[in-house]
């Protein structure tokens, strides 16, 4: 089977070398130059753990890229996953790329070939690209459309790819059903992945439902954590009590900075955008208030460091993160970032440091101080503050980073370093929530 990727970026860069490696061949088309060179190069574009292994195992044998689109020609089955980014001027997707890329590859479709959607989209997509492929192909060529959303997390992309949780089918034939189970065999036979086979909204509902979900318990946790800073109660002791119960769990119960990324943020916010249009606004309307709280919680942290330097201009700061979560390049949408950002737009001298995300830090952020060290960063410091978990700062000596800071006040936005070692070590330890 030959398998053709549109869109190379963190999700179609990791899927095309995951199809690699489950033995198809596999051309991933992108528009982006650099990217393509980048990738056929075996040299990942964006940092992910375990991705670059796969491709310089694959790369030169089986997987290729290229700008090409005529490249996809032979392909039987051909996965679509372009980026839907939130509209400028607007909380809805921009379908820009994903119509393209369906544009692009319409002229090379073989008969019999499978289009399959993973990126994320407005519920009824998948229906209009059906339709524009049926009415554009050539009436001996049998083309068919079927979704099959993507659950990766980033940091895990390649476990998530090769061992997913779940795969869901969103078909309108036995033969896409046939041909995608095919595709998937060895996933569901060694690992007895359950398959979810739906319609096409349905498909495409699950993925924004997933994530509205998991933003919402996040969400949840943060707003349990303002009440917590009133009443004299600690977010994390509740989180544990509350997450005992399996009906709730504790997974994703950290309170914190919030979340951010290139997924959660901008898919509640089309969603809500998507569910306007269908005349059902007040079914997402509390969507409108979880981004609310999420971004509040960014606010939050710049009000602390006021207050606990009396003021801002001219302070200086140390941001320990710029990633919107760890083991990952990602600043999309990123908390960390966000924050620092706030504080520099606010007078202080914020000296920034991530252990991968520097670079897109930079271009996305260019007139913050990077540092290119812990140490560098928090030297002279009148206040740390740690918000992007990455083992690295978990790991930080409180003693050590202690001698260099011109005061030890740390602010843990993300609840996980060990309090009675920084206040052990003489640290004023703040978090969020307790
Ligand atoms: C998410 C979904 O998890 C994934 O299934 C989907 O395919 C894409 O969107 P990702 O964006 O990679 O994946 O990040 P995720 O691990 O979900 O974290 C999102 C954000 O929430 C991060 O900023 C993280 O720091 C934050 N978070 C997570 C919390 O603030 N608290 C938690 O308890 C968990």
């Amino acid at each position: 089977m030959r398998i053709a990727v549109i869109g190379t970026g963190y999700l179609g860069a990791v899927h095309a070398a995951g199809m690699a490696e489950l033995g198809y061949e596999v051309v991933g088309v992108d528009v982006d130059e650099a990217k393509i060179e980048s990738l056929q190069n075996a040299s990942m574009p964006f940092y992910e753990p375990d991705f670059e292994p796969l491709l310089r195992k694959h790369v030169g044998d089986r997987l290729t890229f290229t700008t090409d689109f005529a490249e996809v020609a032979d392909a039987d089955v051909h996965f679509i996953c372009v980026g839907t980014p939130q509209q400028h001027g607007s909380m809805a997707a921009d379908m820009t790329y994903v119509d393209a890329a369906i544009d692009s590859i319409l002229p090379f479709l073989k008969d019999g070939a499978l289009v399959v959607g993973k990126s994320t989209v407005p519920v009824g997509t998948a229906q209009r690209l059906a339709d524009r492929l049926h009415e554009v192909t050539p009436r001996d060529i049998d083309v068919d459309l079927a979704w099959n959303p993507e659950f990766l997390r980033e940091g895990f992309a390649v476990e998530d790819t090769l061992h997913p949780d779940r795969l869901v089918l969103g078909v309108t034939s036995d033969r896409a059903e046939d041909i995608l189970r095919g595709v998937y065999a060895k996933t569901i036979e060694e690992d007895n992945t359950p398959v979810v086979i739906t319609n096409l909204p349905t498909a495409e509902l699950v993925k924004v439902a997933a994530n509205s979900f998991l933003a919402t318990k996040i969400s949840f946790i943060n707003a349990m954590s303002e009440i917590c800073e009133i009443a004299g109660a600690d977010v994390t002791k509740l989180a544990d009590a509350i997450g005992h119960d399996n009906r709730i769990g504790r997974k994703f119960l950290n309170a914190g900075v919030g979340f951010g990324g290139g997924c959660l943020p901008k898919d509640i916010r089309a969603f809500s955008a998507r569910a306007g249009e269908l005349g059902a606004a007040a079914s997402l309307a509390f969507l409108a208030e979880v981004d609310a709280i999420n971004l509040r919680r960014r606010e939050h942290v710049v009000e602390m460091v006021r207050r606990e330097l009396d003021g801002l201009a001219g302070r200086r700061v140390a941001v320990l993160g710029a990633a919107f979560k760890p083991n990952s390049d990602d600043v999309r949408d990123s908390p960390a970032l966000a924050i620092a950002g706030q504080l520099h737009l606010s007078g202080a001298q914020v000296s920034v440091y991530d252990p991968k995300a520097m670079a897109n830090a930079a271009k996305v952020f260019p007139t913050l101080n990077y540092a290119d060290s812990v140490e560098a960063a928090v030297k002279d410091a009148e206040v740390v503050l740690h918000l992007t978990e990455w083992t690295d700062f978990r790991e930080l000596d409180p003693a050590v980073i202690g001698e260099s800071v011109a005061s030890k006040v740390i602010i843990d936005g993300r609840n996980c370093l060990d309090v009675d070692a920084y206040r052990a070590a003489g640290w004023t330890y703040l978090g969020l929530g307790r």
